[in-house]
Protein backbone atom coordinates (compact mmCIF):
# COMPACT_ATOMS: atom_id res chain seq x y z
CA UNK A 1 0.00 0.00 0.00
CA UNK A 2 2.78 2.31 0.00
CA UNK A 3 2.43 3.37 -3.58
CA UNK A 4 -1.11 4.52 -2.70
CA UNK A 5 -1.26 8.66 -2.06
CA UNK A 6 -3.29 8.21 0.98
CA UNK A 7 -5.00 11.08 2.65
CA UNK A 8 -7.23 9.70 4.86
CA UNK A 9 -5.66 10.94 7.58
CA UNK A 10 -5.51 14.41 6.44
CA UNK A 11 -7.96 16.83 7.25
CA UNK A 12 -7.57 18.53 3.69
CA UNK A 13 -8.72 16.85 0.57
CA UNK A 14 -5.77 17.04 -1.50
CA UNK A 15 -5.37 15.69 -5.33
CA UNK A 16 -2.34 15.40 -7.12
CA UNK A 17 -3.01 16.89 -10.93
CA UNK A 18 0.64 16.64 -11.87
CA UNK A 19 3.88 14.16 -11.68
CA UNK A 20 3.57 12.05 -8.58
CA UNK A 21 7.37 11.91 -8.27
CA UNK A 22 9.69 14.92 -9.01
CA UNK A 23 8.19 18.29 -9.28
CA UNK A 24 5.02 17.17 -7.62
CA UNK A 25 1.51 19.26 -8.14
CA UNK A 26 -1.08 19.49 -5.55
CA UNK A 27 -4.39 21.01 -5.65
CA UNK A 28 -7.63 21.40 -3.55
CA UNK A 29 -10.97 20.43 -4.47
CA UNK A 30 -13.97 22.66 -4.04
CA UNK A 31 -16.54 20.62 -2.39
CA UNK A 32 -19.22 19.23 -4.89
CA UNK A 33 -17.25 21.00 -8.00
CA UNK A 34 -13.76 20.72 -8.12
CA UNK A 35 -11.32 24.04 -8.86
CA UNK A 36 -8.66 23.23 -10.27
CA UNK A 37 -5.84 25.40 -9.42
CA UNK A 38 -3.30 25.86 -11.87
CA UNK A 39 -0.85 23.22 -10.67
CA UNK A 40 2.02 25.39 -8.75
CA UNK A 41 5.29 24.12 -10.64
CA UNK A 42 7.75 25.27 -8.40
CA UNK A 43 10.74 27.93 -9.66
CA UNK A 44 13.35 26.46 -7.96
CA UNK A 45 14.07 24.00 -10.98
CA UNK A 46 13.85 23.75 -14.62
CA UNK A 47 12.95 28.13 -14.11
CA UNK A 48 15.40 30.02 -15.34
CA UNK A 49 16.58 33.62 -13.67
CA UNK A 50 13.19 35.73 -14.10
CA UNK A 51 10.96 32.82 -12.74
CA UNK A 52 9.98 31.94 -16.21
CA UNK A 53 8.70 28.29 -16.11
CA UNK A 54 9.89 25.12 -18.81
CA UNK A 55 6.90 23.88 -19.89
CA UNK A 56 6.04 20.53 -19.34
CA UNK A 57 4.95 18.66 -22.59
CA UNK A 58 2.26 16.22 -22.13
CA UNK A 59 2.62 13.18 -24.29
CA UNK A 60 -0.94 11.68 -24.68
CA UNK A 61 -0.14 8.03 -25.82
CA UNK A 62 -3.03 6.06 -28.30
CA UNK A 63 -4.72 7.93 -31.33
CA UNK A 64 -8.09 6.44 -31.40
CA UNK A 65 -11.07 8.17 -30.03
CA UNK A 66 -10.34 8.15 -26.64
CA UNK A 67 -6.98 9.82 -26.96
CA UNK A 68 -8.66 12.50 -29.21
CA UNK A 69 -11.13 12.88 -26.30
CA UNK A 70 -8.56 13.17 -24.19
CA UNK A 71 -6.79 16.18 -25.83
CA UNK A 72 -9.88 18.33 -24.67
CA UNK A 73 -9.92 17.24 -21.13
CA UNK A 74 -6.26 17.97 -21.04
CA UNK A 75 -6.80 21.37 -22.10
CA UNK A 76 -9.96 21.79 -19.62
CA UNK A 77 -7.80 20.87 -16.31
CA UNK A 78 -4.40 22.77 -17.60
CA UNK A 79 -4.54 25.78 -17.78
CA UNK A 80 -2.08 27.93 -20.14
CA UNK A 81 0.26 29.49 -16.78
CA UNK A 82 -0.06 25.52 -15.17
CA UNK A 83 3.50 24.92 -16.83
CA UNK A 84 1.62 21.95 -18.52
CA UNK A 85 0.64 22.06 -22.36
CA UNK A 86 -0.06 19.27 -24.35
CA UNK A 87 2.66 18.22 -27.16
CA UNK A 88 1.29 15.70 -29.05
CA UNK A 89 -1.03 12.52 -29.66
CA UNK A 90 1.03 9.28 -30.78
CA UNK A 91 0.85 5.58 -30.70
CA UNK A 92 2.81 3.53 -28.45
CA UNK A 93 3.35 -0.69 -29.09
CA UNK A 94 5.56 -3.12 -27.51
CA UNK A 95 8.16 -3.33 -30.27
CA UNK A 96 8.69 0.46 -30.21
CA UNK A 97 11.80 2.18 -29.02
CA UNK A 98 10.61 5.20 -26.40
CA UNK A 99 13.51 7.54 -25.65
CA UNK A 100 11.98 10.11 -23.01
CA UNK A 101 13.07 14.18 -22.97
CA UNK A 102 13.72 15.15 -19.54
CA UNK A 103 10.32 17.98 -19.98
CA UNK A 104 7.69 15.26 -20.82
CA UNK A 105 5.27 13.73 -19.25
CA UNK A 106 2.74 10.64 -20.59
CA UNK A 107 -0.67 10.12 -20.35
CA UNK A 108 -2.09 6.89 -21.53
CA UNK A 109 -5.86 6.88 -23.36
CA UNK A 110 -6.10 3.54 -23.52
CA UNK A 111 -9.67 1.78 -22.27
CA UNK A 112 -8.41 -1.56 -22.25
CA UNK A 113 -7.41 -2.38 -18.78
CA UNK A 114 -4.16 -4.89 -19.63
CA UNK A 115 -2.85 -2.68 -22.64
CA UNK A 116 -3.33 0.14 -20.61
CA UNK A 117 -0.86 -1.68 -18.05
CA UNK A 118 1.72 -2.88 -20.53
CA UNK A 119 1.87 1.23 -21.95
CA UNK A 120 2.06 2.31 -18.36
CA UNK A 121 4.93 -0.30 -17.73
CA UNK A 122 7.28 0.69 -20.78
CA UNK A 123 6.71 4.21 -20.23
CA UNK A 124 8.31 4.25 -16.84
CA UNK A 125 11.05 1.36 -17.64
CA UNK A 126 12.46 4.14 -20.45
CA UNK A 127 12.14 7.03 -17.31
CA UNK A 128 8.75 8.86 -17.95
CA UNK A 129 6.16 10.08 -15.69
CA UNK A 130 2.62 9.78 -15.71
CA UNK A 131 0.31 12.64 -15.52
CA UNK A 132 -2.70 12.37 -13.17
CA UNK A 133 -5.54 14.06 -14.83
CA UNK A 134 -8.53 15.30 -12.88
CA UNK A 135 -11.03 17.08 -15.05
CA UNK A 136 -12.57 19.84 -13.29
CA UNK A 137 -16.31 19.04 -13.44
CA UNK A 138 -15.18 15.72 -11.71
CA UNK A 139 -16.62 15.34 -7.29
CA UNK A 140 -14.15 13.64 -5.50
CA UNK A 141 -14.74 13.50 -1.65
CA UNK A 142 -12.43 15.17 0.62
CA UNK A 143 -11.97 11.46 2.63
CA UNK A 144 -11.56 9.56 -0.89
CA UNK A 145 -8.05 8.53 -1.86
CA UNK A 146 -6.49 9.05 -5.20
CA UNK A 147 -3.35 7.33 -6.17
CA UNK A 148 -0.96 8.52 -8.68
CA UNK A 149 -1.62 8.57 -12.37
CA UNK A 150 -5.52 8.43 -11.81
CA UNK A 151 -7.73 9.40 -15.39
CA UNK A 152 -11.12 10.92 -13.97
CA UNK A 153 -13.32 12.09 -16.90
CA UNK A 154 -15.44 14.67 -16.93
CA UNK A 155 -18.48 13.87 -14.56
CA UNK A 156 -16.99 11.07 -12.62
CA UNK A 157 -17.99 11.16 -9.33
CA UNK A 158 -15.84 9.42 -6.44
CA UNK A 159 -17.87 8.84 -2.45
CA UNK A 160 -16.32 9.50 0.73
CA UNK A 161 -13.97 6.54 1.79
CA UNK A 162 -13.03 5.36 -1.83
CA UNK A 163 -9.56 3.89 -2.76
CA UNK A 164 -8.63 4.32 -6.52
CA UNK A 165 -5.53 2.80 -6.95
CA UNK A 166 -2.73 4.29 -9.17
CA UNK A 167 -3.44 3.82 -12.97
CA UNK A 168 -7.94 3.82 -12.61
CA UNK A 169 -9.66 5.01 -15.60
CA UNK A 170 -12.88 6.39 -14.98
CA UNK A 171 -14.74 7.67 -17.77
CA UNK A 172 -17.18 10.00 -17.92
CA UNK A 173 -20.11 9.76 -15.67
CA UNK A 174 -18.47 7.00 -13.97
CA UNK A 175 -19.40 6.87 -10.12
CA UNK A 176 -17.24 5.59 -7.51
CA UNK A 177 -19.63 5.03 -4.36
CA UNK A 178 -18.66 5.57 -0.58
CA UNK A 179 -15.56 2.93 0.69
CA UNK A 180 -15.34 1.20 -2.24
CA UNK A 181 -12.03 -0.13 -3.64
CA UNK A 182 -10.50 -0.26 -7.62
CA UNK A 183 -7.46 -2.01 -8.45
CA UNK A 184 -4.89 -0.83 -9.96
CA UNK A 185 -5.41 0.03 -14.06
CA UNK A 186 -8.61 -0.91 -13.55
CA UNK A 187 -10.89 1.11 -16.23
CA UNK A 188 -14.81 2.08 -15.49
CA UNK A 189 -16.17 2.86 -19.27
CA UNK A 190 -19.03 5.61 -19.37
CA UNK A 191 -21.69 5.36 -16.97
CA UNK A 192 -20.24 2.71 -14.93
CA UNK A 193 -21.23 2.42 -11.17
CA UNK A 194 -19.26 0.68 -8.15
CA UNK A 195 -21.68 0.69 -5.55
CA UNK A 196 -20.96 1.22 -1.66
CA UNK A 197 -18.28 -0.52 -0.92
CA UNK A 198 -17.87 -2.89 -3.21
CA UNK A 199 -14.33 -3.66 -4.93
CA UNK A 200 -12.61 -4.14 -7.96
CA UNK A 201 -9.63 -6.46 -8.06
CA UNK A 202 -6.35 -5.22 -10.43
CA UNK A 203 -6.98 -4.13 -13.96
CA UNK A 204 -10.84 -4.96 -13.52
CA UNK A 205 -12.98 -3.70 -16.80
CA UNK A 206 -16.14 -2.61 -16.69
CA UNK A 207 -18.59 -1.95 -19.47
CA UNK A 208 -20.54 1.32 -20.24
CA UNK A 209 -23.72 1.27 -17.70
CA UNK A 210 -22.12 -2.16 -15.79
CA UNK A 211 -23.11 -2.27 -12.52
CA UNK A 212 -21.17 -3.63 -9.40
CA UNK A 213 -23.98 -4.25 -6.36
CA UNK A 214 -22.58 -2.71 -2.86
CA UNK A 215 -20.23 -4.96 -1.01
CA UNK A 216 -19.69 -7.07 -4.39
CA UNK A 217 -15.87 -8.17 -5.15
CA UNK A 218 -15.39 -8.07 -9.05
CA UNK A 219 -11.58 -10.44 -8.98
CA UNK A 220 -8.34 -9.46 -10.57
CA UNK A 221 -8.52 -8.86 -14.54
CA UNK A 222 -12.39 -9.96 -15.06
CA UNK A 223 -14.58 -7.84 -17.59
CA UNK A 224 -18.22 -6.93 -17.11
CA UNK A 225 -19.76 -6.19 -20.65
CA UNK A 226 -21.64 -3.57 -21.30
CA UNK A 227 -24.77 -3.19 -19.33
CA UNK A 228 -23.96 -6.25 -17.07
CA UNK A 229 -25.27 -5.83 -13.17
CA UNK A 230 -23.25 -7.93 -10.64
CA UNK A 231 -25.45 -9.21 -7.74
CA UNK A 232 -22.76 -11.50 -7.10
CA UNK A 233 -19.13 -11.81 -6.70
CA UNK A 234 -17.23 -12.03 -9.62
CA UNK A 235 -14.47 -14.21 -9.63
CA UNK A 236 -10.70 -13.67 -11.42
CA UNK A 237 -10.87 -13.62 -14.79
CA UNK A 238 -14.39 -14.44 -15.70
CA UNK A 239 -16.13 -12.09 -18.85
CA UNK A 240 -19.75 -11.77 -16.98
CA UNK A 241 -22.80 -10.54 -18.82
CA UNK A 242 -26.64 -9.60 -18.78
CA UNK A 243 -28.63 -8.62 -15.39
CA UNK A 244 -28.06 -10.83 -13.08
CA UNK A 245 -24.83 -10.90 -14.75
CA UNK A 246 -23.96 -14.46 -15.42
CA UNK A 247 -20.07 -15.46 -16.35
CA UNK A 248 -19.82 -16.86 -19.99
CA UNK A 249 -16.24 -16.88 -19.87
CA UNK A 250 -12.65 -17.80 -18.08
CA UNK A 251 -9.96 -15.70 -19.92
CA UNK A 252 -7.39 -18.54 -18.43
CA UNK A 253 -9.38 -21.50 -19.16
C1 LIG B 1 -16.51 -6.91 -21.94
C2 LIG B 1 -16.07 -6.93 -23.38
C3 LIG B 1 -15.01 -5.85 -23.58
C4 LIG B 1 -15.47 -8.32 -23.65
O1 LIG B 1 -14.70 -8.27 -24.78
P1 LIG B 1 -13.82 -9.54 -25.22
O2 LIG B 1 -12.99 -10.03 -24.09
O3 LIG B 1 -13.12 -9.13 -26.47
O4 LIG B 1 -14.82 -10.64 -25.49
P2 LIG B 1 -15.73 -10.80 -26.79
O5 LIG B 1 -16.37 -9.51 -27.17
O6 LIG B 1 -14.95 -11.52 -27.83
O7 LIG B 1 -16.86 -11.76 -26.25
C5 LIG B 1 -16.59 -13.11 -25.89
C6 LIG B 1 -17.86 -13.90 -26.05
O8 LIG B 1 -18.83 -13.36 -25.13
C7 LIG B 1 -19.97 -12.94 -25.86
N1 LIG B 1 -20.49 -11.73 -25.24
C8 LIG B 1 -19.82 -10.59 -24.99
N2 LIG B 1 -20.63 -9.71 -24.41
C9 LIG B 1 -21.83 -10.29 -24.30
C10 LIG B 1 -23.08 -9.89 -23.79
N3 LIG B 1 -23.26 -8.67 -23.24
N4 LIG B 1 -24.12 -10.75 -23.84
C11 LIG B 1 -23.94 -11.97 -24.37
N5 LIG B 1 -22.79 -12.43 -24.87
C12 LIG B 1 -21.74 -11.60 -24.83
C13 LIG B 1 -19.50 -12.69 -27.27
O9 LIG B 1 -20.54 -12.79 -28.19
C14 LIG B 1 -18.47 -13.76 -27.45
O10 LIG B 1 -19.10 -14.96 -27.73
P3 LIG B 1 -18.42 -16.03 -28.74
O11 LIG B 1 -17.14 -16.45 -28.10
O12 LIG B 1 -19.44 -17.11 -28.81
O13 LIG B 1 -18.21 -15.30 -30.02
C15 LIG B 1 -17.22 -6.66 -24.34
O14 LIG B 1 -18.17 -7.68 -24.15
C16 LIG B 1 -17.89 -5.31 -24.08
O15 LIG B 1 -18.68 -5.14 -23.20
N6 LIG B 1 -17.59 -4.31 -24.92
C17 LIG B 1 -18.16 -2.99 -24.77
C18 LIG B 1 -17.26 -2.19 -23.87
C19 LIG B 1 -17.68 -0.77 -23.67
O16 LIG B 1 -18.63 -0.46 -23.01
N7 LIG B 1 -16.89 0.12 -24.21
C20 LIG B 1 -17.07 1.53 -24.01
C21 LIG B 1 -15.80 2.21 -24.36
S1 LIG B 1 -15.91 3.97 -24.19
Amino acid sequence: MSHWIDHQQSSERKFFGGILQGRQVVFEAACHHIEVDPPAVQLTEGSDQLGNIDMKKIVVICKGGFGKEMLEYLSDTFSADSGYESERIQDLFPDDELIVKPDEVFVVANGDSAVKARLVKKIEQAGGQLLSVIHPTCYVAKTATIGSGVIMCPFAFVAPGAVLAPHVTMNVHCACGHNARIGSYSVLSPYACVAGAAELGEGVFLGSYAFVAPEKRVGNHSKLSVGAIAHKDVPENALAVGNPARIIANYYS
